[in-house]
């Protein structure tokens, strides 16, 4: 049996994650104080010799989440606790065969690039969502992601579950609850079994304000989540709606800088009260919708205002924006108190990725409004992108004739350096 080494109730928090802000101290002590009051809280005495699914399951019971409602809940929890007893014995193993080798192959150069899109499709979670966008759902392992890694020169990837993420079963709070839950167990045991390489954006249950909070909250202090991974709408209610302000304002409050990475979902419209995927072209959701669904979303943050009033929120906006960059003049043109303010923040808390084939024409949109090129980040949308075009992507960045050299390396590497700070131990 593989003995958990991950104990909510007796780990301490690494503290590279509790100061995720160097440069507001008073705020990170605040937050020190309440992550302890949070742990003190839980009263699950949980056993040294606890096996990794009592583990998990004893923490949801103790945020009252209930896995064993998902039918699946055995399977998911099984491949879960494969991943820490693969990565226990080759851990092992290559430490004693081969430590230098070990070692020089796990410390990155400053040259490597950081994959800031990239996702993450467990066995269980291909049967429960067998499309995506309208596209098959690709196969994916572990094993196969990180040899993709080193493949194409990848030090660093930021796992995230893809859409629709936790929201498989629509108007059912309590399953959509475990099934976040049990998505960022997911997340965070890769990350654990591969420290130096992975990290993840976590999930939230929303359109359910309190339970997403305290979900984030998880995540955040007790799985070592980076980010956090939105979806542009939760059953048709995009991320600017009032329902959803209790979030950003929780969220913004937990101290240091946060991260939300906004991806694109299915669009849907209310008929008759009925949820139904509006989509009207006979085109997959995900090859054409998606980008039109980036665009809806920061229409509605910027809008309501959201991007302004939450400060401490930084922003992951894959495929440098979708169709966004396009509608930018049209939404502010029309706004123009607030058109200066929301250029200032689309260059400052918005960080830009090149998911997909952006950099052969779509990324000089984008430019277009100034954004600093300090501001790109690059992604892979593996294994989502097909393989056959990743070649072409990577050398649409690497030959696009609108950056330097430097300029290319940052967007690989450095500027995602800076957004995610001390979060990930370099
Ligand atoms: C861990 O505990 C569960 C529940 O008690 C049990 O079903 C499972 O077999 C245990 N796993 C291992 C690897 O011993
Ligand atoms: C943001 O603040 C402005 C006032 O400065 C207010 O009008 C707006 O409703 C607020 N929006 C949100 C989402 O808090």
């Amino acid at each position: 049996m593989y003995k958990s080494t991950f104990f909510r109730s007796s780990t301490p928090i690494p503290h590279h994650r509790l100061s995720s802000s160097p440069f507001d101290m008073k705020t990170s002590a605040l937050f020190t104080l309440f992550a302890s009051l949070a742990l003190t809280s839980f009263t699950t005495v949980i056993a040294q010799d606890s096996n990794v699914t009592e583990t998990i399951v004893a923490n949801a019971e103790a945020d009252s989440i209930d896995l064993t409602i998902l039918s699946f809940y055995n399977s998911a929890l099984t491949e879960i606790e494969t991943v820490y007893e693969e990565a226990d014995i080759s851990t092992v193993e290559t430490t004693k065969r081969s430590v230098g080798r070990f070692i020089r192959r796990q410390t990155p150069t400053p040259n490597d690039i950081v994959d800031v899109h990239t996702h993450v499709v467990p066995s269980w979670y291909k049967l429960l969502v067998p499309t995506t966008g309208g596209n098959p759902t690709p196969d994916w392992t572990l094993a196969g992601h990180l040899s993709f890694m080193e493949q194409q020169g990848i030090a660093r990837a930021i796992l995230a579950f893809s859409a629709p993420g936790a929201n498989v079963y629509q108007g059912n709070k309590p399953l959509t609850v475990s099934l976040a839950r049990l998505i960022n167990e997911q997340s965070a045991a890769y990350c654990r079994a591969n420290p130096t390489k992975l990290d993840f954006y976590a999930v939230v249950p929303l359109p359910y304000t309190t339970e997403a909070i305290r979900e984030a909250r998880y995540a955040v202090n007790v799985l070592g989540a980076v980010g956090i991974v939105l979806t542009s709408n939760y059953e048709g209610t995009y991320l600017g709606n009032v329902a959803f302000k209790p979030f950003f304002e929780a969220v913004n409050s937990f101290g240091g800088r946060q991260i939300f990475y906004i991806h694109p979902s299915a669009p849907y419209v209310k008929v008759n009260n009925k949820l139904v995927e509006a989509n009207p072209t006979p085109y997959p959701t995900g090859n054409i919708e998606f980008f039109f669904e980036t665009s809806r979303t920061l229409m509605d943050l910027t809008l309501t205002q959201t991007i302004h009033n939450f400060t401490n929120i930084h922003y992951v906006i894959p495929h440098v924006g979708g169709a966004f960059p396009a509608t930018i003049d049209r939404i502010l043109k029309s706004t123009p108190a607030i058109y200066d303010s929301s250029l200032n923040i689309y260059s400052t808390r918005f960080w830009w990725d090149s998911a997909g084939p952006t950099y052969f024409h779509q990324v000089a949109g984008l430019l277009g409004f100034g954004i600093p090129k300090s501001q790109l980040l690059y992604g892979t949308d593996y294994p989502y992108a097909p393989a056959f075009t990743q070649a072409g992507s990577l050398n649409a960045v690497k030959n696009s004739a609108l950056f330097t050299a430097v300029e290319k390396t940052a967007i690989f590497r450095s500027n995602a350096v800076t957004l995610f700070g001390n979060k990930i131990k370099w």
